[in-house]
């Protein structure tokens, strides 16, 4: 085709000059102004579909996961944990709130259409809403080392009863949840160890927190009564509500929101404290109470 059109198609001085082709306005506004509509419906209709996503609801299911080097393990607040499996109940905002231990890893369930990033040192929110029983792949979809194809568990999805009755040590694989179906294996189940606030509070003790945080108040800290959901007065004259990022940030680099009227006196706890223990401290403070609620 190339040679055969370079032959017939060559220079020749009959038809040196293209032909003039003189502008439309018209034409010009249609290719305009169509494709802006297009565009401006499908940036409006995504847009509230991303919103409708990423939005957190207000009431649902609140469960704490960790991932590292090349494993998931979560974390129900009635200490409930599983490594590789996440055992949820139908037909329920599922409220993840998600940290990495080491590198960056990717919470990636197709079948629920969520995908997020779990990044180090942050906290990662993600939330869904199952509607069919059933289990459903969970993989890491950020490469994250030698092992990452093989960080994979398996999200149940369980009516409320068979949920309930799982919760409370009943069946760890959870295959009456699925009528029956593919019983895959689900991972492992740990047992509980009281809830995650108890576990929080022992910790508090054990760190010595309580010396400077006194429950009644009138320590060198601030007392964390009713702290959880407040605003915090900072000593540079900010101010910033205390949800869990607040409080992780707290714990292991105090020095970066110092509350107004108290001495920058707290050591941090970075390093010696894992992702799970954090949550665990951060549920012992949510326990203590929230302000407006
Ligand atoms: Cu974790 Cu890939």
């Amino acid at each position: 085709m190339i040679i055969y059109y370079a032959i017939k198609y060559r220079r020749h001085p009959a038809r040196q000059v293209g032909e003039v082709i003189e502008g439309s306005a018209k034409l010009e506004a249609v290719w305009i102004i169509v494709p802006f509509i297009i565009a401006m419906i499908m940036f409006v209709w995504g847009a509230s579909v991303y919103f409708a996503m990423y939005r957190q609801p207000k009431e649902g299911v609140e469960i704490f996961g960790v991932a590292k080097q090349w494993m998931w393990k979560f974390q129900h607040p009635d200490g409930l944990r599983e490594f590789n499996g996440l055992h949820v109940p139908i037909d329920r905002n599922i409220q993840l709130t998600m940290a990495s231990e080491d590198v960056i890893h990717d919470f990636f369930v197709p079948a629920f259409r969520v995908k997020a990033d779990i990044v180090p040192g942050r906290y990662t929110k993600i939330w869904f809403r199952a509607t069919k029983p059933g289990q459903y792949h969970l993989f890491c979809a950020e490469y994250c080392g030698t092992q990452h194809s093989g960080m994979v568990g398996w999200v149940t999805v369980m009516q409320p009863a068979a949920y309930q009755a799982w919760l409370s040590g009943g069946e760890p694989g959870g295959a009456q949840a699925t009528g029956g179906g593919a019983a895959q294996p689900a991972g492992s189940s740990g047992a509980a160890k009281g809830s995650l606030a108890s576990a929080g509070e022992k910790l508090f003790t054990q760190l010595a927190c309580n010396t400077c945080h006194p429950p009644e108040g009138a320590g060198i800290g601030p007392s964390l009564q009713g702290l959880f959901g407040a605003k915090v007065d900072l000593e540079d004259g900010k101010t910033v509500t205390a949800d869990d990022a607040y409080l992780r940030e707290s714990i292991l680099n105090p020095a970066a929101k110092v509350v107004a009227g108290f001495p920058p006196v707290m050591p941090t706890f970075k390093g010696q404290l894992s992702e799970e223990q954090l949550f665990e401290l951060v549920a012992y403070i949510k326990s203590l109470g929230s302000k407006g609620k």
